[in-house]
C-alpha cells in the first residue's frame, strides 16, 4: 500500500490517500490543542500511543460486534482505515461528572451520575462545535433519526465494555467522545479514535488523570501519563 497524497491535516492526525480509493492512511502527529486550537502544545510520543491504544480498543470492540473503520497498523504511528463519510457529530458519554457537565450544571468532579449521559455536538470549530440534540440533528439533517438510533446504540454499547475492561487495568472510565462515519455502501462504523486525547481515564485508586486534562489544565506528566496508558493496557 503506498502512501499517496495528504487529503487533511487535523489537529492531531494527517490523512493521506492510498493506491485502494476505499483506503485512507492516518498518521498520528504529538501535537497536542485544546479549547478549540486556542491552547497549543506538543506531548511527546503521543501519536504513538494514541495510534496504538486506538487501534487495540478497537480491534477488542470489533469482538464485541461494534463495526469500525480499522483496516490494519502499518507503523507505531501509522493504520489503514476504510474511507468514510464522517457523520458531523462528537458523540459524548459520560459516566461520572467532569469537564463541561460539570461546569454546565454545578455538579462537582467526579460525583457519579445516575444514568449514563449522551451528548452530541455538531462538529464545526467556525460554532464552537455547539451542543445540539436529536432535534436539531433530524432538522440540519446531520443523520437519520434511524442511523442516529445506531450511533446511540453502539456508543452505549461501546461505554459498557470499556467501563468494564479499563476497571481491570485500574482505569475508571469517566467520559469520551466518540465520532462515527459512514462507508460507500452506508454502514455506519466507529471511527476517529479512542485514546487519552479523547476519553477521561483515571487512576481507579489515586483518582490521578491519565489523560490529556494533564495538558488542557497546565497539570505536567501528560507524557508519562500517556505511557502509563499503554502498560496497563498492553502490558509494556
Ligand atoms: P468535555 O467535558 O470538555 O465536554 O469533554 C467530554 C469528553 O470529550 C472528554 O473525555 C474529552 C472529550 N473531548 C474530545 O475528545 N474533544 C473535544 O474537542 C472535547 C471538547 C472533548
Ligand atoms: N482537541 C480539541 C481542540 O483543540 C479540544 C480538546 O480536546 O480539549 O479544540
Amino acid at each position: 500500500m503506498t502512501k499517496g497524497k495528504l487529503l487533511y491535516e487535523g489537529k492531531a492526525k494527517k490523512v493521506f490517500e492510498t493506491d485502494d480509493p476505499n483506503v485512507l492512511l492516518v498518521a498520528y502527529k504529538d501535537d497536542a490543542t485544546a479549547f478549540n486550537g486556542e491552547k497549543r502544545g506538543t506531548i511527546k510520543d503521543k501519536g504513538e500511543v494514541n495510534n496504538r491504544v486506538t487501534n487495540f480498543l478497537m480491534r477488542k470492540l470489533e469482538q464485541e460486534g461494534i463495526p469500525t473503520h480499522l483496516v490494519e497498523e502499518l507503523s507505531p504511528r501509522e493504520t489503514l482505515v476504510k474511507r468514510v463519510k464522517i457523520i458531523p457529530l462528537e458523540v459524548v458519554v459520560r459516566n461520572i461528572a467532569a469537564g463541561s457537565l460539570s461546569k454546565r450544571l454545578g455538579l462537582p468532579e467526579g460525583t457519579p451520575l445516575a444514568k449514563t449521559v449522551l451528548e452530541y455536538s455538531y462538529k464545526n470549530d467556525a460554532l464552537g462545535d455547539p451542543m445540539v440534540n436529536e432535534y436539531h440533528i433530524a432538522a440540519m439533517g446531520l443523520a437519520t433519526p434511524e442511523e442516529l438510533r445506531t450511533i446511540a446504540d453502539y456508543a452505549l454499547r461501546i461505554d459498557d465494555f470499556l467501563r468494564g475492561y479499563l476497571k481491570d487495568a485500574g482505569i475508571d472510565l469517566i467520559d469520551f467522545k466518540l465520532e462515527f462515519g459512514k462507508t460507500a455502501d452506508g454502514t455506519i462504523v466507529l471511527a476517529d479514535e479512542i485514546s487519552p486525547d479523547t476519553c477521561r481515564f483515571w487512576d481507579s485508586k489515586t483518582k490521578a488523570h491519565l489523560d490529556k486534562d494533564l495538558f488542557r489544565r497546565d497539570l505536567g506528566g501528560a507524557e508519562e501519563a500517556y505511557q502509563e496508558v499503554v502498560r496497563r493496557l498492553m502490558g509494556e
